[in-house]
């Protein structure tokens, strides 16, 4: 009652001033960056209105459509007023769309010399007259970059950059633009951090939910044109026929979106399923796969091919017959290949011996076959050599197989880098690696110029990303999570954007245009990935997470298969910590080109945050900055968790300008990273300390527990929710 009377004044109060700004609506992150809200700068809001008052996009295709009604969709939300279809240009103010085939306004157009710069999916977009009248011109050559051309003036009004003078161009510089679904077919998720997997099997083909359409859409707003539906730990029944159905309804769902489905190819399947061995050399395997091809391309028309992970973890592969990657590669390569398939084949390979250095394991068993693969196989490179951690150094094969095209894969459900829960904006992690430079043709030989295939001449060029999407409403486990699929996106795309950039883009779309929201979330943004480096693996140390999760800290972990466990790559012993890939150790830094190779390996030039990666220091050795191992290592840690606490304070400074909703649901995942942060730090430095002797030094926070209680933890198995109670409830 006295509640109820309290909400009457304020809103009377507010009826009455006339001045109080309405907090923003409640949202649950369903529409992710495609919110589409009226533009709240009132001039911005006349100008865009004054430019855009009808559409002209004639054409049927379900691509045209899709475009249409995105269109008429975000123009609609952005301007606060319907945007209604026409059929010509008759007054100023016509957003001209389509391509010259299914436009003659846009066939009149002189752009001829800008469309053929843009190739098959992108677009031009123009202000200018048409018919002596104002107009917005979206043009492409073919229909998905008529969409793609919409959703990108969408994203010019939603990011409130003017439309005066507009001449913009886009064109994808990776043709395969793929997210990796690891999901398995009883719609667990492998690392999957937000619900089931989208695919509900039981109930494909004959339902259609709206959200394979919203997820296509989405995918699409950002330019992914594939989606590789099921786990690279693969299973078999997927390339039955029952399934094959499936997989062709949502393939008709995903196609107006410009997506094509592609699935993993368990090796073994014609064992599995045909009843064969699965040597790659027996004709009658290559028979079943031939068939297999023929049946999946009589229902997906446009199926896009096989992603294989093969002799890795246990996984079947043409070593079991001893055979090569290239033949087994080949071997699906030529079945696909009269239907214009790709095999994606991975080097991440985790063979069943224990190798003298695991990170160098894809190099010694890729490069020699390099030249050795049909020309419609791309072969997959996970960022870093190792998997996914924190900080690696780039994959020593990009540069490293001229003659094969290298596809990277990057990982954006975040498995290593606190899942569902942690605030860390993966971008800036990517762009390092899409920048870093291989020196393989000389200086500027980068990531980028080796996957965009300008550096080698590739044939076909991809990026993955596996996927951070599953049922939860929000998709992506946390609002800020959506963030990274955003950037997989844009980055595959256009791997030159700055991760400032994207964030910027991002922040505007999904947050809002306020100067006064942008600025602190951005900076949140960009100090997140090396505040979980910090608080998690500083200095180029790799892999101390506890054993199955990879959640929480296990630098202690020992058991198991030597080259999976902490201690493996810790190297922790009383003289000091981290693994010696230079000559006197593995080696692995010859596996880099010149000058990295001797940058890496000196003591004087490995750039300190890969120092342990390369290195075995010394306790009380002196670091560039002056201070010992020891001292650094500490400062490091700490610096993560008071990043960690700026950023909770940094949003608790939004409390007004971000909907309830977001704002709670961010604030509370802040609370329990910050917590998690101290656990991090307060294991791993008691764990080092048993080697070094050393005390933390006043000044620093002393740990919260000893050792053995963070020894003894046992997190509760859910592995969608992998938390620790007992470290959430530390104040
Ligand atoms: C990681 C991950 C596995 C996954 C593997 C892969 O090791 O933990 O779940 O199967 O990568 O990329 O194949």
């Amino acid at each position: 009652m006295r509640l109820q009377a309290r909400w009457l004044s304020v809103a009377l109060g507010c009826v009455l001033l006339g001045s109080a700004p309405s907090p923003p609506r409640p949202e649950d992150g369903y529409e992710l960056w495609l919110r589409y809200r009226p533009v709240s700068d009132a001039a911005l809001r006349r100008e865009y209105r004054a430019a855009i008052g009808y559409l002209v996009l004639p054409g049927d295709s379900p691509t045209l459509r899709a475009a249409r009604a995105e269109l008429a969709t975000g123009l609609r939300g952005l301007l606060g007023s319907a945007v209604p279809l026409e059929r010509g240009v008759t007054r100023d103010g016509a957003v001209v769309a389509g391509t010259p085939a299914s436009s003659p306004l846009v066939a009149s157009l002189p752009i001829a010399a800008e469309l053929a710069r843009v190739g098959n999916e992108g677009y031009v977009l123009r202000a200018t007259r048409v018919g002596g009248k104002t107009a917005i011109v979206v043009a492409a050559n073919r229909d998905a970059g008529v969409l793609y051309g919409a959703f990108a003036l969408l994203r010019r009004l939603q990011t409130n950059r003017p439309l005066a003078g507009l001449a913009e161009s886009g064109a994808p510089r990776i043709e395969l633009r793929l997210l990796d679904h690891w999901d398995n077919l009883n719609r667990t998720v492998e690392r999957g951090y937000a619900g089931a997997s989208l695919w509900a099997w039981d109930s494909l083909p004959g339902q259609l939910p709206a959200r394979y359409r919203d997820y296509a859409r989405a995918d699409a707003s950002v330019g992914i044109n594939g989606a590789v539906l099921t786990n690279v730990n693969a299973d078999a029944r997927i390339l039955t026929a029952p399934y094959l159905a499936k997989v062709a309804a949502l393939a008709g769902v995903f196609r107006p979106w410009g997506i094509r489905v592609y699935l993993t190819a368990r090796f073994s399947a014609p064992m599995e399923i045909g009843g064969l061995t699965a040597d790659p050399l027996d004709a009658a395997v290559r028979d079943w796969w031939k068939g297999k091809a023929d049946e999946i391309y009589r229902v997906i028309p446009d199926f896009g091919g096989f992603l294989v992970k093969a002799n890795s973890e246990g996984q079947p592969g043409p070593q079991d017959y001893r055979r090569t990657h290239a033949d087994g590669a080949n071997l699906l390569a030529d079945a696909l290949a009269p239907h214009g398939g790709v095999v994606i084949w991975r080097a991440f390979v985790y063979s069943n011996d224990v190798p003298t250095d695991r990170v160098m394991q894809a190099n010694n068993e890729f490069v020699p076959l390099d030249g050795a693969f049909r020309p419609n196989v791309l072969l997959q490179v996970k960022n870093g050599p190792l998997d996914f951690q924190p900080r690696e150094p780039f994959h020593p094969l990009f540069g490293a197989m001229p003659h094969t095209p290298l596809m990277a894969e990057l990982q954006i459900t975040k498995e290593y880098l606190g899942q569902n829960t942690h605030l860390v904006y993966l971008a800036p992690m990517w762009t390092e690696v899409l920048n870093a430079d291989t020196y393989a043709h000389g200086p500027g030989s980068t990531v980028g110029r080796v996957i965009d295939g300008s550096l080698h001449g590739y044939p076909r060029t991809g990026m993955a990303g596996v996927a951070n999407v599953g049922t939860d409403r929000d998709w992506s486990g946390s609002d800020f999570n959506q963030a990274n699929w955003y950037a997989f996106g844009r980055l595959a795309w256009d791997h030159t954007l700055s991760a400032a950039q994207i964030a910027d883009e991002w922040i505007r779309q999904t947050l809002s245009n306020d100067a006064r929201v942008i600025a602190p979330v951005a900076a949140m943004m960009r100090a997140s990935r090396e505040a979980a480096v910090n608080y998690m693996t500083p200095l180029g140390l790799a892999h101390q997470m506890a054993v199955g999760h990879h959640y929480g800290p296990g630098p202690w972990v020992g058991r198991g298969r030597s080259d999976w466990t902490s201690i493996y790559y810790n190297r922790a012993d009383t003289i000091g910590l981290g693994f010696d890939r230079t000559r006197a150790g593995s080696n692995a830094v010859s596996q880099y080109f010149q000058p990295l190779r001797d940058r890496f390996a000196s003591r004087d030039s490995v750039p300190d945050d890969l120092l342990l990666w390369f290195h075995h220091v010394a306790w009380s050795e002196r670091l560039h900055s002056g201070r010992t191992l020891w001292d650094e290592l500490l400062r490091h840690y700490q610096m993560g968790i008071d990043t960690v606490r700026w950023m909770q304070r940094t949003w608790d400074g939004l409390a007004e300008r971000v909907d309830a909703a977001r704002f709670h649901r961010v604030q509370e995942l802040l609370r329990i990273q910050a917590a998690e942060a101290r656990w991090w730090r307060d294991a791993s430095v008691l764990y080092w300390q048993t080697f070094s002797h050393l005390p933390i030094p006043a000044g620093y926070e002393q740990p919260l527990h000893p050792l053995a209680f963070y020894r003894a933890l046992t997190c509760p198995s859910d592995v969608t929710k992998p938390r620790c109670p007992a470290i959430e409830e530390t104040p």
